[in-house]
């Protein structure tokens, strides 16, 4: 049995648009909240029956047409040395990145993630793909100086851009450099599609973004597509700037909620695909607002086969995941009038 996820990247119209969720595989689901009563995060990532186990929950819970591996974007800046911890307020590094740190790749950090997805694809029905990810250059540059779990704000890290570029961009290089050699390594052990999550692009000018960082987005693209998968990029809240996106690229891009289907389609290059833009906001109305919300992308649906179902971000966690899988079962058996 095909994938009607794989076929529609790979440019073949089906009868209605492909459906998975960023975040599906979180705290929505009473079955990942179940074992969470049990294992921390980190344990759930780091053994692969259970990383296994959580990447698929959504398959069976949601009914939705991919599974996401089940892993975070932070391995990476972990990779450079930066002693990573999820705490109940969000994650942290206890040696967060400053102007003396000495980073050095350590490649063999990746391995357990390269177990995991071997895993799944031992377990998973034949006809789910699974994507894999890693975080975009700045989202990721981003991170590594959040030192306390408290402060959620990124000005350590926009500072230190603005006034060290030249140290800055020597730390997204290498970040790409470790993406580019854990993308190739998630192809090679079964990844089925690659999407690279640059949450904040948003965070500096849309001109900055284009010129100091999408060159390296880029590369991470480019390399996942030479291994072999399709890839799928999310750059959040670049708006226009998603002008600047062509197929040279990424098959796909996934779009937020601040820009309509119709005006992100507008803007990017026809040969690139979509994927978005539900807000998950909408799920915390009731039924038949989410219906008439659902309806109303029946005209775009009709119109461009080339879309993929999605949010325009990640859940919160406090989502009613009943109402999620009501909206999968609605996008499958909807008339997309193709
Ligand atoms: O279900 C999936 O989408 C697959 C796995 C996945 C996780 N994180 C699991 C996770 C993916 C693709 C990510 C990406 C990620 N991680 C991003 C980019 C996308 C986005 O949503 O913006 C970012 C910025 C991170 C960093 C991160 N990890 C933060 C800020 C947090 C804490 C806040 C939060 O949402 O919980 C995490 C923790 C995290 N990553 C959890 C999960 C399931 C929650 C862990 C728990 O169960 O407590």
């Amino acid at each position: 049995m095909g994938s009607i996820f794989i076929d529609t990247l790979n440019g073949k119209s089906s009868s209605r648009p492909p459906v998975w969720f960023m975040r599906q595989a979180g705290r929505i689901l009473p079955s990942y909240r179940a074992l969470k009563k049990n294992y921390t995060f980190n344990q759930l990532m780091r053994d692969k029956s259970l990383a296994s186990k959580v990447t698929l929950l959504p398959i069976n819970d949601l009914g939705v047409d991919a599974a996401i591996l089940f892993s975070d974007i932070l391995i990476v800046p972990e990779s450079l040395g930066l002693e990573l911890e999820f705490t109940n307020l969000g994650p942290k590094f206890h040696n967060p990145v400053n102007e003396n740190s000495n980073l050095v790749i350590d490649y063999t950090n990746f391995d357990h993630v390269y177990d995991n997805i071997k895993e799944v694809i031992k377990n998973k029905p034949k006809d789910i793909p699974l994507i894999g990810f890693c975080g975009g250059p700045l989202t990721t540059f981003l991170f590594m100086f959040r030192g306390n779990e408290k402060n959620k704000s990124f000005d350590a890290a926009i500072n230190f851009f603005r006034k060290e570029k030249k140290k800055s961009m020597k730390i997204m290089e290498m970040l790409t450099e470790a993406s580019i050699e854990y993308v190739k390594n998630q192809v090679k052990s079964g990844i089925d599609c690659f999407q690279l999550f640059e949450t904040y692009s948003g965070i500096i000018s849309n001109e900055d973004y284009k010129n100091f960082i999408l060159p390296l987005s880029t590369k991470i693209l480019l390399e996942a597509r030479e291994s072999g998968v399709p890839t799928i990029f999310f750059p959040k809240n670049f708006n226009e700037g998603l002008k600047y996106i062509n197929k040279e690229m990424c098959d796909y891009v996934s779009v937020d909620y601040d820009i309509s289907l119709d005006n992100a389609r507008n803007l990017l290059d026809s040969e690139v695909g979509i994927q978005g833009n539900m807000d998950p906001k909408i799920f915390y109305q009731e039924i038949d607002e989410i219906e008439n919300y659902l309806k109303s992308l029946i005209d775009f649906g009709s119109k461009n086969t080339d879309w993929i179902f999605n949010l325009g971000h990640g859940f919160r966690p406090d989502i009613d995941h009943t109402k999620v899988k009501y909206v999968v079962e609605w996008i499958k058996n909807a008339n997309w009038k193709r």
